[in-house]
């Protein structure tokens, strides 16, 4: 399933984001990838605050840091590792969660058929 495909794992390093745009079930997913200690994630990309996208350039969502997502818009910060908006006007609102596996070096999106493979 090649429309599943995200990114290759190490087109991403380490405090790195990359946006993706993938069809899924008829449905055109507009997100992005990010990586923090060594751990993958994945959110939509839409802001909690008006459903903007975040990024302020292409593949760019982190902050100057490299230590939160940050909406490109008025400035929210969340947490990478549960997409928990910790500042700006979405305060305890959370990103929405997308889920990924890697096989073989690629990040695929699972589809709701797909579980997990073990690690
Ligand atoms: S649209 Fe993201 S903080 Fe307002």
């Amino acid at each position: 399933m090649s429309e599943l495909l995200l990114a290759r794992a190490d087109e991403i390093g380490e405090g790195a984001s990359k946006g993706f745009s993938v069809s899924w079930q008829g449905e055109l997913i507009e997100g992005f990838l990010v990586q923090q200690n060594g751990e993958l994630y994945a959110y939509r990309n839409n802001c909690p605050h008006t459903g903007a996208p975040l990024d302020w350039m292409p593949d760019q969502f982190m902050d100057v840091e490299g230590r939160y997502i940050q909406c490109s818009m008025h400035g929210a910060l969340f947490q990478v590792e549960d997409g928990l908006c910790i500042y700006g006007p979405c305060v305890s609102r959370r990103l929405e969660p997308l889920p990924i596996e890697i096989v073989q070096d690629e990040i695929r999106l699972l589809t709701r058929q797909e579980k997990p493979r073990s690690q």
